[in-house]
């Protein structure tokens, strides 16, 4: 469904990935962790076309789609859950989920599915955004995206900072999502639950891949996630 050759991308002069490789297939799930700034969100953005593509590819469902605008990216099924979320503070989670159906496509995702698979927003369908805690609002946010029924969901830094039964709940609902064949590109900070979760993780070191695999143990990832030269 996803095949990422050889992409870079820039601020300005300053390249923040280089040579990315990666493939996901349908109902797939493919974790990327590292460290502070080490180019996890620009991936994520850049295959949502936030940031423009310096060189390399991004072939999506047969097209390379990395010339195209990000809102024809979405109308294609590429979804971008953001760091930070960005919900409409002053919406309601009701409004906020209905602000994703104009871009909608067809699927099995209709507003009561996504309630059904999310009660805890279902409850929470008439209070401000604003209100609500962290994971809340990434419940939310989730939501909101899987009412535009993505092929693709990416989910930028989807448990940090949340209290762990809210995180417990947002990583049930994964296996649900992937059953319908949407696949998941995640930026984890915690690396067993990346390793726990996906088929296959990436660790990024200053903006390159320094490992990547199906079956990676946890004490092969310090070097790949740290540099070697941290102890020196
Ligand atoms: N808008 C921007 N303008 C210029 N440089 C940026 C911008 N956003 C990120 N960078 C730089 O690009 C590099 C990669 O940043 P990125 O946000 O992708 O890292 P990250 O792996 O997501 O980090 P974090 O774990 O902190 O979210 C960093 O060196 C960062 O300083
Ligand atoms: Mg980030």
């Amino acid at each position: 469904m996803l095949d990422v050759t050889k992409l870079s991308a820039a601020y300005g002069q300053v390249t923040a990935i280089r040579d990315i490789d990666l493939a996901i297939s349908e109902g797939g799930i493919l974790a990327i962790i590292g460290a502070n700034g080490a180019g996890k969100s620009t991936l994520l953005k850049t295959i949502a076309g936030q940031l423009p593509t310096k060189s390399g590819s991004i072939v999506f469902d047969g097209d390379d789609v990395s010339g195209l605008p990000a809102y024809e990216r979405a109308r294609r099924g590429i979804i971008m859950v953001p760091e930070g979320r960005r919900l409409f503070a002053s919406l309601t989670v009701h409004e906020n989920l209905q602000t994703a159906l104009s871009a909608k496509r067809k699927g099995a995702w209709t507003l009561d599915a996504v309630y059904d698979l999310f009660p805890l927003v279902a409850e929470r369908k008439d209070r401000r955004a604003g209100n609500l805690s962290g994971g809340e609002q990434q419940a939310t946010a989730i939501a909101r995206a899987l009412v535009a029924n993505p092929r693709l969901l990416l989910l930028d830094e989807v448990s940090l900072g949340l209290a762990p039964s809210i995180i417990g709940e947002l990583y049930a609902s994964l296996p649900i999502i992937l059953e319908q064949g949407t696949a998941i590109l995640l930026v984890e900070q915690d690396v067993s639950r990346a390793l726990n979760v996906s088929d296959e993780v990436h660790c990024l070191l200053q903006g390159a891949t320094s490992l990547a695999g199906k079956n990676i143990a946890l004490s092969e990832i310090s070097a790949a996630y740290f540099g070697t030269e941290r102890d020196s």
